[in-house]
C-alpha cells in the first residue's frame, strides 16, 4: 500500500527564525511577526490588506462569517469542491447552491452561474484551479463573471490554494479584474506550492473592510498562527524560488505518467488537467465491468486487490439529482512516478481482468 510520508526539511534561515521565536518565545496577535507576514503576502498580490490564519480552510470559513453571509442567504458553489466550503456556508445558516461543471473539462459553466442567481444570492465561491478537479477558467470566462457579480452585486470568494501549481500558461487572479478587488477576497494557503502542509498557514487578502472584520473574528477564534510558521512564509515567499519551480516539472511528469495509464484502462476516462496535483477520472465503465455499484464497494475492493488508495466523488460533494456517472480523485504530490506507474499499473491490471 503506498502511504507516502514526505520528510521535513528545515534550511539554514527557517533554522534560524525557528529558534528566535523559540528563545522569544513572544507572540502577538499584532505583533511585527506577523505584521510582516501580512505585508509581504499582500503585496505579492499587489494589495495592502491581508491577514494570517491557521490554515486555508479557516480563511474560507472566517471570509464567509466576514462577508455577514446567513440564514436565508445563498451562496453559489461549484459542483464538487472541498468539504469545508460547502460547510462554512452550511455553518453560517447559508443554503449552498451548487452549479454544474463541463463533465470533461470540470469547467465551471459561467451561464449556468446566472440561472442559479436569485435575490437571496450573495456569494459566489470560485476555486479556480479546482480541487478535486484542477479545473480552470478563461480569462474570457472570468470577464464573463464580472459582470454577472456586478449586475447582481455579488461578492466572491476567490480559493486561489494552487495559483502557483500550473505547469502551462499563466494563472491570473479574478480579484484583478476591474472593480473586482473590491468585491472579492482572496483565500491562499501555504500548504501547497510551499508544501508547509503540516505547518498550518492560511491567508486572506481582500478590502480593508472585511480584512479587518476577519481580523477581529480571527483573534478570538485562535488569536494568531505561530509567528515562528509565518516567519517561514516569509522565507517561502521572498527567498529563492529554485526548488518550488524544480518541484513543477516533477508533478508535470508524474501527471503525466498517470493521466497516460488511466486512459489506456478499459472503463476509465481522463482529462489532463494544467492546474494542481489532482485527477479526477471517470470510471464508470471500469465500475460496471468489475460489477462494483458503489463507490464504497468500488474503493475497498481496489485498496485491498491492489493497495491503490483514493479520495471517490463522495469527498466532495453529495452526487446531484440524476448524476449517473461516477469519479474518483488520485493526488500525485505526495507519490514519486516509479511509484505511480507501479500503482495504477496494478489498478489497470484489476480492472482489466
Ligand atoms: C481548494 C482548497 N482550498 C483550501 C484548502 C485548505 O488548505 P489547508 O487547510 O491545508 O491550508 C485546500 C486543501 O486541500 C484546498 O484544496
Amino acid at each position: 500500500m503506498f502511504i507516502p510520508v514526505n520528510e521535513p526539511v528545515l534550511s539554514g534561515n527557517e533554522k534560524k527564525y525557528l529558534n528566535e521565536c523559540i528563545e522569544t518565545g513572544w507572540i502577538s496577535s499584532e505583533g511585527p511577526f506577523v505584521k510582516r507576514f501580512e505585508e509581504e503576502f499582500a503585496s505579492r498580490m499587489g494589495r495592502k490588506h491581508g491577514i494570517a490564519v491557521c490554515n486555508g480552510s479557516a480563511a474560507i470559513d472566517t471570509a464567509v462569517r466576514a462577508l455577514g453571509i446567513g440564514p436565508g442567504d445563498e451562496v453559489i458553489i461549484p459542483t464538487f469542491t472541498i468539504i469545508s466550503c460547502a460547510a462554512s456556508v452550511v455553518r453560517a445558516g447559508a443554503v449552498p447552491v451548487v452549479v454544474d461543471c463541463d463533465p470533461y473539462t470540470w469547467n465551471m459553466d459561467v451561464s449556468m452561474i446566472e440561472k442559479k442567481i436569485t435575490p437571496k444570492t450573495k456569494l459566489l465561491v470560485l476555486n479556480d484551479l479546482q480541487n478535486p478537479t484542477g479545473a480552470e477558467c478563461s480569462v474570457a470566462e472570468f470577464e464573463k463573471l464580472a459582470e454577472i457579480v456586478n449586475k447582481h452585486n455579488l461578492f466572491v470568494l476567490c480559493d486561489e490554494a494552487y495559483f502557483d501549481i500550473r505547469y502551462e500558461g499563466k494563472s491570473s487572479s479574478f480579484a484583478s479584474l476591474p472593480g473586482m478587488a473590491e468585491r472579492s477576497v482572496i483565500l491562499y494557503t501555504f500548504s501547497k506550492k510551499f508544501a508547509m502542509t503540516g505547518w498550518r498557514l492560511g491567508a486572506a487578502i481582500g478590502p480593508k473592510d472585511i480584512i479587518d472584520v476577519i481580523a477581529k473574528l480571527n483573534v478570538n477564534d485562535e488569536s494568531c498562527p505561530n509567528h515562528f510558521i509565518q516567519y517561514g512564509a516569509i522565507e517561502g515567499l521572498t527567498g529563492d524560488q529554485t526548488e518550488a519551480r524544480q518541484i513543477l516539472g516533477t508533478l508535470k511528469k508524474r501527471r503525466d505518467a498517470a493521466v497516460s495509464i488511466l486512459n489506456s484502462i478499459e472503463g476509465v476516462r481522463c482529462f489532463c488537467p494544467n492546474a494542481t496535483f489532482y485527477l479526477f477520472p471517470n470510471v464508470t465503465g471500469a465500475m460496471q465491468k468489475k460489477g462494483l455499484a458503489d463507490y464504497d464497494k468500488f474503493r475497498r475492493t481496489v485498496l485491498q486487490e491492489t493497495g491503490v488508495s483514493f479520495c471517490t466523488r463522495l469527498h466532495f460533494g453529495r452526487p446531484l439529482a440524476g448524476e449517473d456517472n461516477f469519479y474518483i480523485r488520485l493526488a500525485y504530490s505526495g507519490i514519486d512516478t516509479a511509484e505511480i506507474k507501479e500503482g495504477l499499473g496494478k489498478f489497470k491490471a484489476f480492472i482489466e481482468s
